[in-house]
């Protein structure tokens, strides 16, 4: 994102702005300014430990300044109704009938209120708008962002604190919303980072015990770019379920020899190439990749804690080859992007972000060099994809909560 447009992003943002929306809308808004809150959560990008979250791995993600944001009047009528300001459209449902999964935007709220629920939680009724600057579908977190949204809209009184809830735990309320209303069974890395992220900071997440802490980046003459395929997530879902159950049968065949392996986490590399023997080639490279990616997570927070960016960047190229021939979860879309971004001078580091199968890259890049990138992405991969890319400049933003 150019300066320019950050400010237009932040416009769409406004607080005020939001809740004059609202007003608009919303008689009890107009009628009771002061009940009115906005609440956001940011999306994601995902720094370096792809695939590992499912696998009990370590993960780097960065929560970005690319956001959701709800303005929220309560009610007492127990139903929720959100209009969507980009477009109009308006959805919504009742707490105590809670629907079906429909395959639209408003299941993420609606199995976010179902988890609470189940959880034993107060939860009241509400009308809101909702604005974004995140894109929806590119694989930065859109759906995470919409659930931690919701839950804090959803929250009566407002903040989880008071229901005896850590941010930990409200991410995984969240992740079940997405693993067993939307199913969908991702890891816990998304919503993590979410709901704990912290500006000028990546987040260390051990997804075994949960441990997680705030890795400061060394970002004074450097940024995070992002670069977005624009291609669609061609058989996202179907195929991260299958490397989901490739790792449970890499566990399976390493359990064989030694049951005290109950993860990949549990497996190094001396253990997993005792096991080759015991799985097919496929189920070997799928856990070849995890095992190694986690190593490369904890080198990426020492050459991260150095201020060593060109050891990142080597990581960052380990990583993306290895999720590309490895896991095979790139696409020719991601690839372009990181060998045009590798041939960029002042690009440190450049690779695949998220699930795959399309989405966008993650770049470390001086800022001298950004507009060198954008041009260079914008110029050849039209003409090596026929795609439209997008190029956003993100800053390391706080996790989800109220707007004072
Ligand atoms: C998606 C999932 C995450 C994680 C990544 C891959 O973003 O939601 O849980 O598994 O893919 O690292």
């Amino acid at each position: 994102m150019t300066s320019g447009s950050r400010v237009a992003a932040g416009d769409v943002l406004d607080a005020d702005r939001l809740r004059a929306a609202l007003a608009e809308r919303e008689p009890a808004a107009k009628a009771a300014p002061s009940a009115v809150r906005v609440v956001r959560a940011p999306g994601r990008v995902n720094l370096i430990g792809e695939h590992t979250d499912y696998n009990e791995g370590y993960v780097l993600p960065v929560a970005i300044d690319l956001e959701i944001r709800l303005a929220v009047v309560p009610t007492d009528d127990r139903r929720v109704e959100i209009t969507l300001l980009a477009d109009g459209d308006k959805a919504g449902f009742d707490l105590d009938h809670i629907p079906e999964r429909s395959d639209r935007w408003i299941d993420y709220v609606a199995g976010t209120a179902w988890s609470l629920a189940d959880e034993g939680l107060q939860l009241r009724g509400f009308r809101a708008v909702l604005a974004s600057t995140l894109p929806m579908q590119s694989g930065l977190s859109s759906s995470a962002a919409l659930e931690l949204a919701s839950a804090w809209a959803l929250l009566d009184p407002p903040d989880p604190t008071a229901h005896g809830l850590d941010r930990m735990t409200l991410a995984r309320l969240c992740q079940r919303a997405e693993n067993e209303y939307v199913g969908v069974k991702s890891g816990l890395m998304d919503q993590a980072a979410s709901s704990l992220g912290r500006a000028r900071s990546a987040m260390l997440l051990d997804c075994r015990s949960l441990d997680h802490r705030a890795v400061p980046l060394p970002l004074l003459h450097h940024a995070i770019v992002v670069c977005d395929t624009g291609s669609p997530r061609r058989l996202q879902a179907s195929e991260y379920n299958k490397r989901r159950e490739e790792c449970e049968r890499a566990v399976r065949a390493i359990g064989d020899r030694d049951p005290s392996v109950k993860s990949l986490r549990d497996v190094d590399l001396d253990k997993l190439i005792a096991a080759r023997f015991g799985m097919d080639e496929r189920t070997f490279r799928r856990a070849e990749h995890v095992v190694r990616e986690n190593d490369r997570v904890l080198e990426a927070v020492v050459a991260l804690e150095a201020g060593d960016l060109d050891t990142v960047g080597r990581l960052f190229a380990q990583s993306h080859a290895s999720l590309r021939d490895l896991y095979e979860v790139s696409s020719p879309e991601l690839d372009a992007l990181v060998e045009i971004a590798t041939a960029v001078p002042g690009v440190v580091g450049a690779r695949m972000t998220g699930a795959g199968f399309g989405g966008c890259t993650v770049n470390i890049v001086a800022r001298t060099a950004i507009d060198r990138l954008r041009q260079a992405v914008e110029t050849e991969y039209p003409a090596r994809t026929g795609g439209r890319p997008r190029v956003f400049e993100v800053e390391p933003a706080d996790g989800a909560g109220v707007v004072r």
